[in-house]
């Protein structure tokens, strides 16, 4: 009976073995954008730009946040390995937050109508200050405003630079008699900044603002890294978006990794970014293991096995389960119980006597 039961362990070892080594041979596949749809996530959202908006497919649509020290995450839902990651920031943004103001009716108009896209809700006084998610050399504004009656059109653009305020455009002119106008001044002056203020022009008591959309490079650098855990980060690059809004990397060591983080660099700036791609191809569960001792795992298994013979048996258990995938298998022999997990967290324990059992390619990880 005994025997029986062990004929037929090694019967299912086997074809496995050989089936899991076809299996590895026939998927040779090539990277794709492994980004797509992943859920991500970050710290605080400005004007519902969420964080999906980096992985949608649109490098129209971005993510902002509506405070500095924040940062963008991303799971990748499994491991990958990573053939290049590249970033691309905002070619154009809209507002994110009003700052000081002059407003004729609050209750009608207030400030707050001028964040986010176009929508006709406007805001109406003489001056008011806008900030935008991310710092850019400033190429050109699109101001969506309404002339009209005792409404002027902005007569002055400033720029906030470090030691104060800059013109970038004025006039003394109300510019139209009346109507709808998306107004797109030609700047006199260059400017980086995320920070405009917005003067009626001279004579008129004031202007009507529905939205203000500002163009240019983003003057920033994010920092980005990678890990096959949550929150342990294992390659990391500084990313610098200055040159061109793209900025693109193909990291030395390809992973795999499962978790991304971005942050700006340094983390006292804000950042907005429009697409993340991770160019990767899926990291095959091979029938290869490592085993560690001293390991304790501190999330729960997503299955627990019992009258498991060996460590080789439990990493065959483990190569079977599937949906959620496992890719870490503890045996504890004292109770013959092969315990299953999703993911690679681990704790380093002297004390702990089980054989912890790893696919090769995430076995550094363990090592000490
Ligand atoms: C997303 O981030 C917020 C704020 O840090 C946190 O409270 C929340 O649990 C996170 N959600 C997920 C799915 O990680
Ligand atoms: C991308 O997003 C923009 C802004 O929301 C939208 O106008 C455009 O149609 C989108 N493009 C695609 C291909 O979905
Ligand atoms: C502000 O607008 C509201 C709504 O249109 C109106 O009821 C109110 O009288 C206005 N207040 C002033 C001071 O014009
Ligand atoms: C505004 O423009 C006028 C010329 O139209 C110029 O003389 C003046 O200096 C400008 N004001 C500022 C603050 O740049
Ligand atoms: C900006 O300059 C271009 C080319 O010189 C001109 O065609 C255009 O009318 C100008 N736009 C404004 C708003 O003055
Ligand atoms: C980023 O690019 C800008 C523009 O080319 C350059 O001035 C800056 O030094 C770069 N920063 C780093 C850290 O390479
Ligand atoms: C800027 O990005 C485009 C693609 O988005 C690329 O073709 C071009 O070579 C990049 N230029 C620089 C200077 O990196
Ligand atoms: C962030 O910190 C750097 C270095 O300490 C400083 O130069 C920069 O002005 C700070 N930026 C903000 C927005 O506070």
């Amino acid at each position: 009976m005994a025997d029986c039961k062990f004929q037929l362990r090694l019967t299912i070892v086997g074809l496995l073995l050989v089936a899991l080594g076809t299996l590895e041979y026939t998927l040779a596949a090539t990277a794709s954008n492994v980004a797509l749809g992943k859920p991500a996530n970050q710290t605080d959202t400005a004007n519902g730009a969420d964080p999906s908006r980096a992985v949608d497919g649109n490098s129209s649509t971005c993510w902002a946040t509506a405070s500095t020290a924040v940062e963008w995450t991303l799971d990748l839902n499994n491991y990958y390995n990573i053939e290049e990651v590249s970033i691309q920031g905002p070619g154009s943004q809209w507002v994110t937050s009003v700052g000081a103001h002059s407003t004729a009716n609050t209750t009608s108009n207030p400030p707050e109508n001028i964040i986010g896209d176009y929508n006709r809700k406007w805001w109406y006084g003489a001056l008011i200050e806008v900030a935008f998610a991310e710092k850019v050399r400033l190429s050109g504004v699109d101001i969506y405003e309404a002339i009209g009656w005792d409404a002027a059109g902005v007569g002055e653009i400033k720029c906030y630079v470090e030691d104060g305020w800059e013109t970038v455009w004025n006039t003394t002119s109300k510019r139209i008699d009346s109507g709808v106008v998306t107004f797109s001044p030609n700047l006199t002056k260059p400017c980086s900044s995320s920070r405009l203020k917005l003067t009626v022009a001279p004579g008129y008591p004031h202007t009507y603002i529905d939205a203000v959309r500002i163009h240019g490079i983003p003057i920033g650098e994010a920092k980005l890294e990678m890990g096959l855990t949550h929150g342990k980060n294992e390659a990391e690059n500084i990313m610098n978006l200055s040159t061109n809004s793209t900025a693109t990397w193909s990291p030395d060591n390809k992973g795999p990794y499962r978790y991304l983080r971005i942050q700006a660099n340094p983390k006292n700036e804000t950042l907005s970014l429009c697409e993340v791609q991770v160019q990767g191809q899926l990291q095959q569960r091979t029938p290869y293991f490592q085993v560690a001792t001293g390991i304790a795992m501190p999330n729960p298994p997503i299955s627990t096995v019992f009258d498991v013979m060996s460590k080789t048996e439990c990493a065959f258990v483990c190569l079977r389960k599937t949906k959620p995938e496992c890719v870490t298998a503890q045996f504890d022999q004292a109770t013959s119980r092969c315990a299953l997990y999703n993911g690679f967290e681990h704790n380093h324990d002297p004390s702990n006597g089980k054989i912890t059992i790893v696919f090769k390619f995430a076995a550094h990880f363990f090592a000490n």
